[in-house]
């Protein structure tokens, strides 16, 4: 098949490219710093130039290369996850309106399939584990409703043309090498400088899913019937639980505890909402469908 992945060099993009090549597919990754393009070569995929943000840009490219699927991982996310509130708005403009150029290319040159980049961690699952069934958290305060309402917006729109077959990946917390999550990603470094701390019990249950079987996932929704799945991992665990293990993987103290009413005061709603209220995903369907079997979370190994 040949295929145009969009964010092809970022932590999902390099390890999706070399299964997609392990696979034997024809794969173009669209980039557009210098760098970034060298990398997509070095990984055996064919690398174009290209800045989602310019429409005509991407409609060159797609009519070009005329792919038989698209996926789109574009983002622009900070190194650091403390960084996220002044980054949200580049990020939104880039998935809505540079992927929104994306698909419509993809809509006028005829692209069978489309492969969207959602997520699987703001969802609301009540009081279980979200399904593909349950909605994003659209009214969830601060960033995290903020990001809700994008990936909502995203979803409806990789679903709402008859004419391509819209895939929609809600993945897990991204961990692994080159993510925010890893022993030298930046949340391992707040995390041993004392700049994270558990607020209240820590009720939120996590979905994390490593990059590689990210992209394990994305290369199987490459032939599975079109829709929704929860791409994450199989151990939804508490904040409580993981953060103390994953302070000891990485070999620092077990971070500070707050008190819910301290926090609320001291950092917001939406800090005391991240971690008292996420409730983690469930992947049954991915599984079953796309073949996920996830690796187990290394600092919960111990
Ligand atoms: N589910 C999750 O938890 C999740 C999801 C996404 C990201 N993240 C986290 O966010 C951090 C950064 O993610 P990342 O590594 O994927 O980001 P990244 O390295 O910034 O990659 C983003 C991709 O989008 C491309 N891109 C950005 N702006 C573009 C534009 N205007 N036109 C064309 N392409 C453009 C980049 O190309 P260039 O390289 O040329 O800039 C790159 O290929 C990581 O820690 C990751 O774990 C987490």
């Amino acid at each position: 098949m040949k295929i145009l992945v969009a964010g092809a060099s970022g932590a999902l993009g390099r390890p999706l490219i070399t299964r997609l090549r392990g696979a034997g597919h024809d794969v173009w990754g669209l980039a557009h710093r210098p760098e970034s393009l060298v990398a997509i070569e070095q990984l055996g995929a064919s690398s174009v130039k290209g800045n989602a943000l310019d429409r005509e840009s991407v409609f060159a490219v797609v009519e070009r290369i005329r792919p038989d699927v698209v996926i789109d991982q574009l983002t622009s996310l900070p190194a650091s996850p403390f960084d996220l509130p002044t980054r949200l708005p580049a990020d939104r403009r880039l998935r809505l309106e540079g992927g929104g150029h994306l698909f419509e290319a993809a809509r006028m040159y005829q692209v069978r399939r489309y492969i969207q980049q959602s997520c699987g961690f703001y969802l609301d699952g009540g009081t279980g584990l979200a399904t593909e069934a349950s909605s994003l958290r659209i009214n969830a305060p601060g960033t995290i409703g903020e990001s809700s309402r994008m990936y909502a917006a995203l979803e409806k729109r990789v679903s709402g043309v008859p004419s391509i077959e819209g895939v929609g990946l809600r993945y897990g917390f991204f961990y692994g090498p080159g993510t925010w999550y890893w022993s030298d990603g930046a949340f391992s470094r707040h995390l041993a400088r004392g700049e994270v701390s558990l607020i209240g019990s820590g009720r939120s249950r996590f979905s994390f899913i490593h990059v590689d079987d990210a992209a394990q996932a994305t290369v199987a929704a490459l032939t599975a019937p079109a829709g929704l799945y929860n791409v994450v991992d199989s151990q939804p665990t508490r904040m409580s639980e993981w953060l103390s293990a994953y302070a000891d993987w990485i070999g620092c103290d077990a971070p500070p505890h707050i008190d819910e009413a301290e926090a609320f005061h001291r950092m917001g709603e939406e800090s005391l909402y991240y971690q008292n209220s996420l409730t983690g995903a469930c992947n049954r369907k991915a599984v079953q469908v796309l073949g996920l079997s996830p690796r187990r979370l290394p600092w919960l190994e111990k």
